[in-house]
C-alpha cells in the first residue's frame, strides 16, 4: 500500500517535472531523510507554518510528524496539478495556489505570526529578482526568531549574498543528505537583528536588492 502510494506519488511528480521542468527542478519528490533535516529545529509551538512548493506533501507529512497540528499549515503551491491531491490529503490546512513570489501583496496573515517557512521551492532556477521577493515576503509574516527553511541540491546557499545582505539576512547549512536522488544540504535562513524587516520597508528593500543586482549584471 505504501510502496504504492510512493510509486503514484513518484509518477505525479515526474509527469509535472516533463511537463514544467523550471518550475518542478527535481525528477522525484524529495526523500524522508531530507524532509528529517529541512524540519528538524521546528517544534509543535512553532505554528502557524508557511510551506512553500509543497508538490506532493513530503515536508508537509514531516511537519506533521513532528507535532505541527494540519490547521496550523499554509502550503503555497503554484502548480495546479498538486493542488488537489494536497487538499484531499491536508484537509484542515490552508492551500492556496499561487506565486511564492507574490506572498507580500497576498496579505495571508495579519502582522508576523508565522513560526517558520520550510520552502521546497527551486530556487537555483529563480532570477535574483524573484528570489528577493519571495524572501522578503516570507519575513513580512515571521516572529522574531522564526526560520525559513530551503534546501539545494548546489555547493552553496541557493540565495545569493548580496539579497542576504540586503534583507539583512544570515544563512546557516544545518545538515545534509546523501540519501537523496539528488543529494541535498538544508539552510536556515533568518534575519541578522530580530524583526529587521516590516511591510513598509518590504518595497524599498526589494527595489535596493534589483539596483544591486542591475548594478552587477553591468560591470
Ligand atoms: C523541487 S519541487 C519540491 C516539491 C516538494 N517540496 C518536495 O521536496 O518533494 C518544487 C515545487 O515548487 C513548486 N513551485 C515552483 N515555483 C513556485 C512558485 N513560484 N510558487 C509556488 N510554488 C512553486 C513546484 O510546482 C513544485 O511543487
Amino acid at each position: 500500500m505504501i510502496a504504492n502510494s510512493a510509486f503514484s506519488d513518484f509518477m505525479h511528480f515526474f509527469r509535472s517535472w516533463l511537463s514544467n521542468p523550471l518550475r518542478v527542478a527535481a525528477i522525484a519528490p524529495s526523500g524522508d531523510s531530507l524532509a528529517r533535516i529541512m524540519t528538524s529545529e521546528i517544534a509543535a509551538l512553532d505554528g502557524p507554518i508557511i510551506e512553500l512548493g509543497p508538490g506532493t506533501g513530503v515536508f508537509t507529512r514531516a511537519l506533521l510528524a513532528r507535532g505541527i497540528s494540519e490547521c496550523d499549515l499554509t502550503l503555497i503551491e503554484y502548480g495546479p496539478e498538486f493542488i488537489g491531491s494536497l487538499q484531499k490529503r491536508f484537509p484542515d490546512a490552508r492551500v492556496l495556489q499561487m506565486d511564492a513570489g507574490h506572498l507580500a501583496q497576498a496579505n495571508i496573515f495579519e502582522g508576523e505570526p508565522v513560526g517558520a517557512v520550510v520552502s521546497g521551492l527551486p530556487l537555483l532556477s529563480m532570477s535574483p529578482r524573484k528570489i528577493a521577493s519571495i524572501l522578503a515576503g516570507a519575513f513580512v509574516y515571521m516572529r522574531a526568531g522564526g526560520a525559513f527553511y530551503q534546501f539545494t541540491y548546489g555547493p552553496r546557499c541557493p540565495v545569493p549574498r548580496p539579497i542576504l545582505d540586503r534583507l539583512g539576512l544570515k544563512a546557516t547549512r544545518i545538515g545534509g543528505t546523501v540519501r537523496n536522488l539528488p543529494p541535498a544540504s538544508v539552510y536556515r535562513i533568518s534575519r541578522r537583528r530580530p524583526l529587521e524587516l516590516s511591510r513598509e520597508r518590504f518595497k524599498f528593500r526589494s527595489s535596493g536588492v534589483d539596483m544591486e543586482i542591475a548594478a552587477e549584471a553591468d560591470d
